[in-house]
C-alpha cells in the first residue's frame, strides 16, 4: 500500500514583546496609516535578547507535539526552515532535537527558503514519509528577522517580526498533503537578499536589503502562476479550495491570490496583522490560527503558498484530517 503524509498536529510561538507601528513611527519616519494601508500589518513581536530561534522552534514544537498527541522520542526526524539560524553550526535542528531531549538519535537538518522555507520543509518531510524513510517528522518554521532588519530602513523594517510555527507529519493510509510544487530563480538575488555571509564576508552587512516594489509585483505573478499550476497539475476548481493559508508577507498580495482564486477574504487565514512577515515561520503560525480556533476541520481543502528571496516559491495542497 502507499504511504502518505497526515499533518496530526500544529503548535506556534510568538515572543512576548510586542512593537506596535505607533513605536516604530516614533523612531523612523512612517506612519501607522501607512504602515497599515501599504502592508496590512499593524504589530510585530521580537525576540528578547538572549532568545534565538532555536528557542521559539522549541516553544511551536512542545505545542505541535502535545497536539499530535505524540511523545518526543516519536520523532524519527526534524526538519527546521529558518534563514536566521542561532548559528552557523551546527544547524537549528541538532539544536532543538537536544532542547526536545530526544536522544533517538533521529537525523535533523535545516532548509534554507527564505519565505517559501515552511513549504519547501514540509515538501521535503512529505517525501522522506512516502519514501518510507520516516514515519513521524516534526516540520518548522522558524525566524529571528529582527536580527537581520536595518531598523533605520523605513522601505523594508516595517515588514518583519520574529515567530515560529510547527507541524507533526505522520505517515498514513490515507492522503493529508496530496501534492507540493517548488520553484526557484536565482536570477533574482539582488531584489531581495542579505549580503553578509561565511563565504561572502561575515564583516559586509547582515541586513535585509529589498528593491520591494519590484519583489511585490514579481510575487504577485508567480503566486498567480502557482495557484494555476497547483489546481491543474491536481485537477482542481478553484472553488474546491476551502481554506487559502498564504505566506504572510502583505495584505495586498494575499489580496491578490485570493482574487485569482475567486475567493472571499473570509476563506482565506491572514495573520500578518498581529505577527507581520515571518518568513518560514509564517504559514504555520497562520494554520496553527486557524487550526485552534476551530475554523479549519476535517475534510476541508488547504492550499498552502510562498513566495520569498531567491527567488523561491512554492505550494502545498493539504487535506486536513483531524
Ligand atoms: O516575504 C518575501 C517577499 N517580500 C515581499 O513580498 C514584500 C513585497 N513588497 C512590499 O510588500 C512592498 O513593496 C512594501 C510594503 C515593502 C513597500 O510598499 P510599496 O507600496 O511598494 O511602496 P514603495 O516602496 O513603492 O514606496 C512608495 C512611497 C515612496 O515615496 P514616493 O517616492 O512615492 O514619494 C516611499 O519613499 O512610499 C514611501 N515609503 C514610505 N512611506 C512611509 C516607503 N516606505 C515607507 C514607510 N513609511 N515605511
Amino acid at each position: 500500500m502507499k504511504i502518505h503524509a497526515q499533518i496530526t498536529g500544529t503548535g506556534s510561538y510568538l515572543p512576548q514583546r510586542i512593537m506596535t507601528n505607533h513605536e516604530l513611527a516614533q523612531q523612523i519616519d512612517t506612519t501607522d496609516n501607512w504602515i497599515v494601508e501599504r502592508t496590512g500589518i499593524r504589530q510585530r513581536h521580537l525576540a528578547a535578547k538572549n532568545e534565538t530561534t532555536s528557542d521559539l522552534a522549541h516553544a511551536a514544537a512542545l505545542r505541535a507535539i502535545e497536539a499530535a498527541g505524540i511523545d518526543a522520542a516519536d520523532i524519527d526526524l526534524i526538519v527546521v526552515a529558518t534563514t536566521t539560524p542561532d548559528l552557523v553550526f551546527p544547524s537549528t535542528a541538532c539544536l532543538l532535537q537536544q532542547k526536545l531531549g530526544i536522544e533517538n538519535r533521529c537525523p535533523a537538518f535545516d532548509v534554507q527558503a527564505v519565505c517559501s522555507g515552511f513549504v519547501y520543509a514540509l515538501a521535503t518531510a512529505d517525501n522522506f514519509i512516502r519514501a518510507g524513510q520516516a514515519r513521524c517528522v516534526l516540520v518548522v518554521g522558524a525566524e529571528t528577522m529582527s536580527r537581520i532588519t536595518d531598523w533605520s530602513d523605513r522601505s523594508n523594517c516595517i515588514l518583519w517580526g520574529d515567530g515560529a510555527g510547527a507541524v507533526i507529519l505522520q505517515a498514513s493510509d490515507t492522503a493529508g498533503v496530496i501534492a507540493t510544487h517548488l520553484h526557484a530563480d536565482g536570477r533574482y538575488r539582488d531584489l531581495l537578499h542579505v549580503e553578509a555571509g561565511v563565504s561572502s564576508g561575515l564583516e559586509k552587512s547582515s541586513a535585509v536589503r529589498m528593491q520591494g516594489s519590484s519583489v511585490f509585483k514579481i510575487a504577485v505573478k508567480t503566486l498567480d502562476e502557482i495557484v494555476d499550476e497547483t489546481l491543474a497539475a491536481n485537477h482542481l476548481q478553484k472553488s474546491d479550495i476551502t481554506w487559502l493559508v498564504p505566506h504572510q508577507a502583505n495584505i495586498r498580495i494575499i489580496e491578490a491570490t485570493a482574487k485569482k482564486l475567486g475567493m472571499s477574504m473570509d476563506r482565506v487565514v491572514v495573520t500578518v496583522d498581529r505577527h507581520a512577515n515571518t518568513s518560514a515561520a509564517s504559514i504555520p503560525l497562520a494554520l496553527d490560527t486557524a487550526v485552534r480556533d476551530g475554523r479549519i476541520r476535517a475534510g476541508d481543502l488547504l492550499l498552502m503558498e510562498a513566495f520569498g528571496g531567491g527567488f523561491t516559491w512554492g505550494s502545498a495542497l493539504v487535506k486536513w484530517m483531524v
